[in-house]
């Protein structure tokens, strides 16, 4: 069967293979303090190189913006250098990288940060039950986020620097495309929901301000960055990580049309079902559509069937897999070709080495 999904589409300037997009994946596998991209991320990127465009795990700003041990940075000298080898691979192979900037906020622990002081957030609210990844005697562990403080004016404008240094970073290592965060529970969806910013100045209370650092953020990022290159990731409706946003539809068509207005590349979408939350439903995926007129991209326990239906529905014009991309590095081909396809190990997701990484077999290997 012919398949709208394997077909070419065009993201900005920039065209893509097919509409196979591979979702942002933190996999914990840079060395702890330096986190700088390794020959072996390199290794598990190209081998993945078929998605029409494969977006970067998580990159953090700043040592203060990381949360879980292992995740890459592009804050220095030598993660830059790092992930110029890991875009070379990808690029050898034919792929599009995109790489997706975030700062952790409160999902954070005293481990990562300055003089062992507590995390920063909009307002000092711990996030109930969620859990970072420290090294505990020289093992990854699961353990509380601590609970943080509030960042100052003069903080908030220090993390928009980070942004926009980080940014310019990635153009420098030859990413086809820049991400902002701004979605998951981390730092720039704690400054959107209602019940994580109880700030009073201009960062806080409505809507426009709550959205206010996300677009601070994104114009900052565009200083640096081509518009056709930008691209945002948005999690409407997510309600774990201590997430109870009052009011996630009208914050998400706020920031779609804001992101219309700017005119960047892409918007992403992460939808909340994979992790308990509600399905995003056709009539609110409609009016994003309506006011957001560049590339969309869905992601959430998408089949290849369903991610086909997405995109003939008009709705989507291209999916994100994630777990689907841990465990088949060839998904492209093995969609064409109707499977079969690997299972992936939980057990390995945010382990050290090559384990449940870059192991995964290929179709006939
Ligand atoms: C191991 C793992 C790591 C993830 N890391 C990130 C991340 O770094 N950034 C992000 O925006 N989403 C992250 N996600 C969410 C995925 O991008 C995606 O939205 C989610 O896995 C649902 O897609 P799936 O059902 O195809 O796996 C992660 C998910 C998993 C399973």
């Amino acid at each position: 069967m012919d398949l709208k999904l394997l077909t070419p589409l065009k993201v900005g300037e920039t065209k893509l293979a097919n509409r196979v997009v591979m979702a942002p994946l933190t996999r914990c596998r840079t060395a702890e303090p330096d986190n700088v991209p390794t020959e072996l991320n390199a290794e598990y990127y190209a081998q993945r190189a078929t998605a029409g465009l494969i977006i970067s795990e998580a990159t953090q700003i700043s040592r203060s913006g990381q949360g879980y041990a292992g995740s890459a940075g592009i804050y220095t000298d030598a993660q830059e250098a790092g992930w110029k080898k890991v875009v070379d691979a990808v690029h050898a192979k034919g792929g599009k990288m995109s790489a997706q900037l975030w700062h952790v906020g409160r999902m954070s622990h005293s481990y990562f940060q300055p003089d062992g002081k507590a995390p920063v957030a909009p307002s000092a609210i711990a996030a109930e039950g969620a859990k970072c990844n420290i090294i505990v005697d020289g093992q990854h562990k699961f353990v509380p986020c601590d609970t943080p403080r509030e960042l100052s004016v003069g903080e908030i404008g220090q993390i928009v620097d980070q942004y926009r240094n980080s940014a310019a970073r990635a153009v420098r290592a030859g990413f086809d495309f820049v991400e902002e965060h701004a979605a998951n529970g981390y730092l720039l969806q704690q400054f959107q929901a209602t019940n994580t910013n109880k700030r009073t100045d201009r960062y806080g209370g409505s809507l426009v301000n709550r959205a206010r650092l996300t677009l601070e953020v994104l114009d900052a990022m565009l200083e640096v960055v081509d518009r056709e290159k930008l691209g945002v990731r948005i999690s409407p409706y997510f309600n774990i990580n201590g997430i109870a946003d009052a009011e996630p539809e009208q914050m998400a068509l706020y920031l779609a049309d804001e992101f219309h207005k700017r005119g960047i590349a892409y918007l992403s979408i992460a939808e909340p079902s994979w992790v308990g939350g509600i399905e995003l439903t056709d009539t609110f995926k409609r009016k994003i559509r309506e006011t957001f007129s560049g590339t969309l991209i869905y992601a959430g326990e998408y089949t290849p069937e369903k991610a086909e239906a997405a995109i003939q529905s008009g709705l989507a014009d291209a999916i994100a897999f994630g777990r689907l991309f841990i465990a088949n590095p060839d998904l492209v081909e093995r969609i064409r070709q109707n499977g079969p396809y690997n299972v992936p190990d939980r057990a390995t997701f945010y382990t050290e080495g090559s384990r449940g990484y870059t192991d995964y077999p290929f179709l006939n290997v």
